[in-house]
């Protein structure tokens, strides 16, 4: 067994289709809906988003993140002991999603499953594939957020499908002698299921309830500024460290007044805040690993860095997780 798991490869990807806010604005002005990029920027931060074509699955974007975050780990699929994957946006309702993502991967034999945490789907993931590798069940992860956000937004609700896109991340988990991950710290508490949810399943071969998604805006973003700060500070005292020892925060790009509020609350310049929300708008479960391999692969986030990753999302879920690079 060893006493740590590390990152040791990461990969992205986005849809090719990118939507500024000028052009889905035009898009919804042609259904009758009214925003605006100044409306769009002013309130979220966001300027464009990406939107998978409609035979495209999460399990599609989900494959070349991995492959790429395998590429950076120098590892073949084969090599690989673990796939968790964190979406909200599965392809089917069963099997999971990281079933048919290591079928495409040709990666056979290992345990494949999904974890559902919304927007905090990475954070569990992670903490989850962690546990694994540390008890010795695993000894190479791969841990991946993969959306198709489009498919779930009423378009014609321009207080929610203004807010989101699609994409994936991927992580390489592998066992270490190294820090690395040092620690999580995960929470839910389902009574503000109702704030931010999907209302709908599958009956009968038919879908009951409405199953796009819906949210209290004002009730998630008092949430998220109230209860993320609290998470990183938690996962800190586990090790005996502060915030002014993170070098980088990669929040979940959901807003920026919720990362600037939780960046002031932790005494954090925005500086070393990696955002990448303008471009990519939420991307649920992907956004924190699309935002930690960016940050890598502009060679801003380095080798040896003390990362603070941390989500909040539906469930109402969130959690931080705390690692060396
Ligand atoms: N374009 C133009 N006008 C709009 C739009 C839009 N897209 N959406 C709402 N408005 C209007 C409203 O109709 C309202 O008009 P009114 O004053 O005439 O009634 C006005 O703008 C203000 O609306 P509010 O809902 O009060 O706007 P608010 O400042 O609360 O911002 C927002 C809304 C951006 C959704 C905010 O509440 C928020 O960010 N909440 C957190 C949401 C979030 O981040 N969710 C995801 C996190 S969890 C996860 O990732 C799953």
């Amino acid at each position: 067994m060893s006493p740590y798991s590390r990152i040791t490869g990461t990969g992205s990807y986005l849809p090719p289709r990118r939507l500024s806010n000028a052009d889905l604005a035009a898009e919804l002005a042609a259904g009758g809906v009214e925003t605006s990029d100044q409306w769009i920027v002013e309130r979220t931060g966001i300027r464009a988003r990406h939107f998978a074509a409609p035979d495209v699955c999460s399990s599609d974007l989900g494959l070349v993140a991995a492959r790429q975050a395998l590429q950076a780990a120098g590892l073949q699929a084969q090599d690989i002991d673990l796939i968790i994957v964190a979406t909200s946006t599965p392809d089917m309702v069963f099997p999971s999603t990281a079933c048919i993502l290591q079928n495409k991967l040709g990666a056979h034999g290992c345990p494949a499953f999904d974890v559902q945490a919304v927007c905090s789907g990475f954070i569990y993931a992670l903490t989850v594939a962690d546990a694994l590798i540390r008890t010795g069940s695993a000894r190479r992860a791969l841990v991946v957020g993969a959306e198709v956000f489009s498919r779930i937004l009423d378009f014609k609700d321009r207080t929610t499908c203004v807010l989101f896109g699609d994409g994936a991340g991927a992580v390489v988990l592998e066992a270490s002698d190294r820090p690395g991950i040092l620690a999580s710290d995960l929470h839910a508490d389902g009574k503000h299921v109702g704030i931010l949810c999907v209302p709908g399943h599958v009956s009968g071969g038919n879908v009951l309830g409405d199953p796009v998604l819906k949210m209290d805006g004002k009730a998630v973003f008092k949430l998220a500024v109230a209860v993320l700060d609290e998470a990183a500070h938690a996962a800190l005292a586990k090790v005996g460290k502060v915030a002014s020892d993170i070098d980088w925060l990669i929040p979940h790009q959901a807003n920026i007044r919720i990362i600037q509020s939780t960046a002031k609350k932790l005494k954090m310049s925005m500086d070393k805040v990696i955002v990448t929300l303008d471009q990519h708008g939420n991307t649920s479960a992907a956004s924190i690993p699309l935002a930690l391999d960016t940050a890598v692969r502009a060679g801003k986030v380095k080798a040896g860095e003390l990362l603070m990753l941390e989500g909040v999302g539906g469930g109402f879920t969130w959690g931080a997780v705390l690692l060396q690079l």
